[in-house]
């Protein structure tokens, strides 16, 4: 569950974002979807606690995010929220298994538990034979769904990826989405006239996965009304 109010963010003189509420049950997808530069990344950023708002509370699984010190915020980001960067952020001296099981590591989970769940996500993302290669050896679509299979392995009630199932198959990508307890995703406005690209060519006018659909710059609205 994600449960933001009255966000308020600005980088110096720019202000993007202008106080904004957003609820997410579990079992719920939304997409924030806006422009290129409208603060779709800035939003979810502060969502998996990776920014902190200027004014404005963030609750995730019913703790205030913004009250933690650093550490209790590194273990929560951990167990919680599997992010995905908009530019995959993969370890580039480790290979994709490794990459997939590092969180897992760090959240105290055995090497051999480690290993498995890495190997199902691999698995599942199509890239068995490709566990062993490092991330300058992969593919721009296949890092990708690396940075997904890290972003899941420990299981997180939240799954916030930044524009990076544009490069999914249609299959993957409802697994990934329906494999989550809540979803928030942050893509482009799903049009020919959108500077980036569409995350979700399904629909013309809004991510067929998704129940909500939020557009950052104002006016704010929400799909379906
Ligand atoms: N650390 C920063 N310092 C200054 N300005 C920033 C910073 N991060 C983002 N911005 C600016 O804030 C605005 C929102 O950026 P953001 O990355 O959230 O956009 P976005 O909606 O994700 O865009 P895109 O679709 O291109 O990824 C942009 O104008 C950007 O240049
Ligand atoms: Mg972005």
């Amino acid at each position: 569950m994600i449960d933001i109010k009255s966000i308020r963010k600005s980088f110096g003189s720019l202000e993007v974002l202008k106080g904004i509420d957003l609820h997410i049950d579990r079992g719920e997808v939304v997409s924030i979807v806006g422009p290129s530069g409208a603060g779709k990344t800035t939003l979810l950023q502060i969502i998996g606690t990776l920014d902190r708002p200027d004014t404005g509370t963030v609750q995730v699984d019913s703790v205030d995010v913004t009250s933690l010190s650093q550490k209790k915020l590194s273990d929560f980001r951990n167990r919680h929220i599997g992010f995905v960067f908009q530019f995959h952020q993969l370890l580039p001296e480790f290979t994709a298994i490794e990459n997939i099981m590092i969180p897992a590591y760090i959240a105290g989970t055995s090497n051999k538990a480690a290993r498995q769940r890495a190997e199902e996500l691999l698995r599942f993302m199509g890239l068995s034979d490709r566990a062993n290669h490092k991330p300058n050896e992969l593919s721009g679509g296949e890092k990708q769904r690396v940075a997904v299979a890290r972003a899941l392995v420990n299981s997180p009630p939240s799954f916030l990826p930044t524009n990076p199932v544009a490069r999914l198959t249609r299959k993957t990508k409802k697994s990934c989405t329906s494999s989550s307890s809540t979803c928030a995703t942050s893509s482009a406005r799903p049009s020919s006239s959108s500077p980036t690209t569409s995350t979700w060519p399904a629909s013309p006018t809004a991510p067929s996965r998704c129940a909500t659909a939020c557009w950052c710059r104002p006016p704010l609205w929400v799909w379906p009304p």
